[in-house]
């Protein structure tokens, strides 16, 4: 990286880098209203990064360097950005409640996007009235949603974390892996006379989603005996770009669900991916998850890049990867119903950015994507915490809380919350020898065992966070949360020169997997493989019932 601003961002680092979260405060006390911002009633508080106004600036200057308005606007545009793929990125378009055209009166996506919509509508609110009747005319009272990846990653994060705003008597449920210990115990928990299965793919052609809908189908159908032609279209529907696979599926046009190409299948739940969303919540609450992204898109494209949120994480994301050095970044939602989020996120930032060719083809000069990983954060207090406070590495965080609790029962939310807060601020400041040991001598250790102690005690802190507390979940506030992180992971992209709407590096697997099939049947034969494979396999097939 030769430009000037990142040149002036590394000698920024050489002089500043080190310094501790607590100088930084002590430096600036008004440090929280500066490096805060507010989103509607979001808030977001970068104050315990290690940046301070100048890194700010550099940032800002590296942005501008790489042309990140520019890109914002040819993303907005419709312009085929998705330069592999040759295709436009138009996901917002998905969002828009209000637009007449988008991205342009020529190229306009709307009519498209609002006939699918009406096709939600309806058919979820006849589902969740009970009107629409499986083939022995009884009520949907379970919904299958098997997908993967972005067919399966959104619409479960999103309804798992809407929980509180679901119907009841309508049970949701998601069906990714190829292994049948997934879909086997729930078909033998479900009745499939009131069993709806969405079958979820942009390209109805993976692997684990095709398996797993043929199962289903087989298990319909034999449920359905002379009923089974019939009963196909009263339990199945379909999310698809690929509506002639859709139709060779066995469903009828009325049962498919359209998508298009300029949908990344990460970036999908806002449009039929998230039908299990309509369906749990109603199509007036999927709305409002579109009318919170909506506000987020908006806010992205008209804030000051210093108080724009998106900008922000990116850029000190940017900061902890590139010139602190962070390998990993971690998300911590301390909200059970966000449970699904750090899989959402791992999947929407790691196949986005976690490339090392740029968007020209050329490799990038820098490393890109951070490892992202997470776990709600009452529970990772007891159990990988230690190593974030004591075990020496850099590891960035997003602590994420709502300040209200879904389910109010008496005594839970203040100590949740108390605990987020404290979390946070131990890893940013730490404690040093000198209170460690005035800790332990105002609990009575002796002398003789405070040398033996104290290094145990001790927390180095500096470990950077950002902090997000939506003032209570609900479908507005979600839907702002996830586009803040779709175009964070956009204008990261930008900066490293990424194009962050494909993902080649999925498919050397699908293809060698394609060619061990056959060989682990043993209908084709081992040569060429590697010696590693070919063992393997003998001891499968040794082992396993192929
Ligand atoms: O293999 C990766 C991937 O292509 C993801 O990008 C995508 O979200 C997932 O598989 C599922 O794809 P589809 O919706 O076409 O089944």
């Amino acid at each position: 990286m030769t430009s000037p601003a990142w040149r002036a961002l590394v000698e920024h680092r050489c002089a500043v880098g080190n310094r501790h979260l607590r100088a930084l405060f002590a430096e600036d006390p008004a440090r929280f209203s500066r490096l805060s911002v507010k989103l509607d009633d979001v808030l977001v508080d970068f104050s315990k990064q290690r940046i301070d106004a100048r890194t700010l600036k550099l940032l800002i200057d590296l942005a501008e360097t790489a042309d990140l308005r520019g890109w914002r606007a040819r993303l907005f545009a419709g312009e085929q950005i998705n330069v592999s793929e040759g295709r436009a990125v138009l996901h917002p378009a998905l969002r828009y409640l209000k637009l007449d055209a988008f991205p342009s009166p020529q190229f306009d996506v709307m009519p498209e996007v609002r006939e699918v919509r009406s096709q939600m509508r309806a058919f979820s609110e006849k589902l969740r009235a009970g009107l629409w009747r499986g083939f022995s005319g009884e009520a949907i009272r379970d919904v299958v949603n098997i997908g993967i990846g972005g067919s399966d990653l959104g619409p479960k994060m999103v309804v798992g974390a809407l929980s509180s705003y679901q119907r009841r008597g309508l049970r949701m449920h998601f069906v990714s892996n190829l292994d049948s210990a997934h879909l086997a115990p729930l078909l033998d928990s479900l009745d499939p006379r009131s069993t709806l299965f969405v079958v979820a793919s942009k390209t109805f052609s993976t692997q684990e989603t095709m398996r797993n809908a043929l199962t289903a189908r087989e298990w319909l159908c034999a449920a359905a005996g002379r009923d089974a032609e019939r009963a196909l279209p009263l339990h199945f529907v379909a999310v698809s770009s690929a509506l002639e696979k859709a139709a060779a599926f066995g469903l009828p046009p009325e049962n498919v669900f359209r998508m298009w190409d300029w949908v990344g299948g990460r970036y999908s739940l806002w449009s039929a991916v998230g039908l299990p969303i309509a369906l749990a919540i109603g199509m007036n609450g999927f709305e409002r998850l579109l009318a919170g992204a909506e506000a987020m898109d908006r806010h992205f494209r008209e804030a000051p890049l210093e108080r724009n949120l998106p900008v922000l994480m990116a850029l000190i994301g940017v900061w902890n990867t590139n010139f602190l050095g962070a390998s990993t970044s971690a998300v911590l939602p301390y909200h059970e119903s966000l449970r699904f989020l750090p899989s959402f996120l791992q999947q929407l930032e790691m196949e986005s950015n976690g490339k090392t060719v740029g968007r020209d083809g050329l490799p990038l000069a820098c490393q890109a994507n951070p490892i992202v990983w997470g776990e709600i954060g009452s529970n990772g207090q007891h159990a990988f915490f230690q190593l974030l406070h004591q075990g020496g590495w850099l590891v960035p965080s997003d602590f994420i809380a709502t300040a209200q609790s879904d389910y109010p029962l008496p005594g839970h939310q203040a100590p949740l919350m108390a605990n987020f807060l404290a979390q946070s601020a131990a890893l940013a400041f730490g404690k040093t020898e000198a209170e460690a040991r005035a800790e332990l001598q105002g609990a009575g250790i002796p002398d003789s065992q405070m040398a033996a102690l104290l290094p145990h005690k001790v927390f180095a802190g500096n470990q950077p966070s950002t902090t997000i507390i939506l003032p209570r979940m609900d479908p507005y506030n979600l839907g702002m949360l996830v586009a803040l992180y779709e175009h964070k992971v956009f204008a990261q992209g930008v900066v490293w020169g990424i194009n962050s709407f494909d993902q080649w590096g999925v498919e050397l697997g699908k293809q060698l997997a394609g060619r061990l099939l056959p060989a682990l049947q043993g209908e084709a034969p081992t040569t060429g493989l590697d010696p590693s494979t070919v063992n393997l396999i003998a001891w499968c097939r040794e082992h396993g019932d192929f």
